[in-house]
């Protein structure tokens, strides 16, 4: 696999034979291209790594140079671009260019990282116009049967994933296969199984697999976290989520949907165990579809769940396919010592008084405004681990939030509470 790391220089690794130490090994006469690079990487900052396509990761000298000595295996470098060839963008495909898609890709001509190199959509025109109109002469518009060309190119480090639901664990297996970094929209599959396969390709192939939860990467539930996670609010005892679309979704989306709770509540999901630390023991959902079209495809749009944690602490979710008022999205912790909330933010911050009261603007119409830090973040983050940096999005907590939102749809099934039980 062509890796980039933070040295930013590719490397090619190959396994041989080797006994000597660590410190033993600029003495020995192996070839000057190997030696030269494995010296530059010996002299990488403690948290560097490398990844190679067999998935194993080699931290720099200073934290794991027993490595090889202990086991006789020894890493050979060998340049496939010369220091004159450093590659400073980092190559991405994009697959799905829908709403999500959209705002990802916004992003990605805005940031200086990354080299747009391909847009995949069955809408080739619409990918066509978007490279026309924003001068992307490096930019090769395809269908999705013409995936393998961007999937082969190794001047693609990374896919992002914005495709309808249904086909990210096919898009996340053929990327991790093909040796890519892969950014994908939530949920990485339709099934906790999915998931789980995903997550082991990743491993497989030493190709890093990011989660897309963008509330996470919002400045203001960062602040939320940071200040709860020192002892702010003190012993938390309840978490607050209200999470309401504005205009309601298309049931075109709908219909594509893994259904309210994998799609939408999956976000407040992860954020209630992010800010808590813990995973919940007890959830309980009740909901309802005030749309005929939701009630026609079996889902609800309204929901109420709660959740238990283990500490004692209960968390209120609170969801709406539609809100009149505009994009609304609080969140509250509350505890011992106070309280703390995320609230909501309006379009402008225009305030009008008169005889009738004090009104504000109206709230962010959309994801798309409301989370545009977010997402921005995201992508950064996303590209630093691309180039060896740790995700935020952990495995177990991807799988986690998956599990709890099957226990919200089985709960509402069932009209009972369903325990979790998490080794
Ligand atoms: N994190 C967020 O805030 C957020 C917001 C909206 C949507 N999403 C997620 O993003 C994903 C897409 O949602 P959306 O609202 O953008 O949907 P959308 O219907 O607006 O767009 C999907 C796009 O993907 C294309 N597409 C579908 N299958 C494809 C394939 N196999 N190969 C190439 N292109 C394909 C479609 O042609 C379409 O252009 C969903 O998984 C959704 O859960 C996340």
């Amino acid at each position: 696999m062509s890796t980039v790391h933070q040295r930013v220089f590719v490397c090619e690794v190959r396994f041989a034979q080797f006994t000597e130490s660590a410190d033993g090994y600029s003495k020995k006469s192996v070839k000057n291209e190997a030696a030269k690079c494995m010296i530059d990487f010996l002299l990488l900052p403690p948290r560097s790594s490398c990844l190679s396509r067999g998935g194993r990761e080699f931290e720099t000298a200073r934290t794991s140079a027993n490595l090889w000595t202990p086991t006789g295996t020894f890493v050979e470098f060998k340049t496939k671009m010369g220091s004159s060839n450093i590659p400073k963008r980092i190559g991405i495909a994009m697959i799905g260019l829908g709403r999500a898609g959209n705002i990802h890709f916004s992003n990605c001509l805005a940031n200086r990282r990354v080299d747009l190199r391909y847009l995949v959509d069955y809408d080739v025109n619409k990918c066509q116009a978007l490279i026309d109109v924003n001068f992307l002469d490096g930019t090769q518009a395809l269908s999705p049967d013409q995936l393998k060309i961007a999937l082969d190119d190794e001047k693609v480090h990374g896919v992002i994933i914005a495709t309808v639901t249904s086909s990210h664990e096919e898009l996340v297996v053929r990327s991790l296969t093909a040796g890519k970094a892969v950014f994908c929209e939530k949920p990485l599959a339709e099934t906790y199984d999915g998931t789980v396969n995903c997550y082991n390709l990743s491993r497989k192939t030493g190709c890093p697999l990011f989660c897309a939860f963008n509330r996470r990467f919002d400045p203001t539930h960062c602040k939320v976290r940071d200040q709860v996670v020192s002892g702010v609010v003190g012993q938390v005892q309840i978490v607050k989520t209200c999470s309401r679309d504005a205009a309601f979704p298309s049931i075109e989306y709908l219909k594509t949907s893994p259904g309210i709770f994998h799609d939408s509540a999956i976000h407040d999901i992860d954020l209630t165990m992010w800010i808590l630390g813990e995973k919940p023991i007890v959830v309980s959902c009740f909901g309802h579809a005030f749309h005929k079209e939701v009630a026609e495809i079996d889902d609800v749009d309204t929901v109420a769940i709660t959740l238990k944690f283990p500490s004692g602490a209960l968390a209120l979710i609170d969801l709406s396919r539609h809100a009149a008022y505009g994009y609304d999205q609080r969140l509250e912790v509350f505890g011992s010592k106070g309280m703390m909330q995320s609230k909501n933010l309006s379009s402008s911050a225009i305030s009008v008084s008169n005889d009738k009261g004090i009104s504000d603007d109206m709230l962010e119409a959309s994801f798309k405004t409301r989370y545009q830090d977010a997402y921005k973040i995201e992508l950064d983050h996303f590209l630093d681990a691309v180039v060896g940096g740790d995700l935020k999005v952990k495995e177990d907590e991807t799988l986690a939030a998956c599990r709890v939102a099957q226990a919200c749809a089985d709960s509402i099934r069932s009209g009972v509470p369903v325990r979790l039980e998490w080794t």
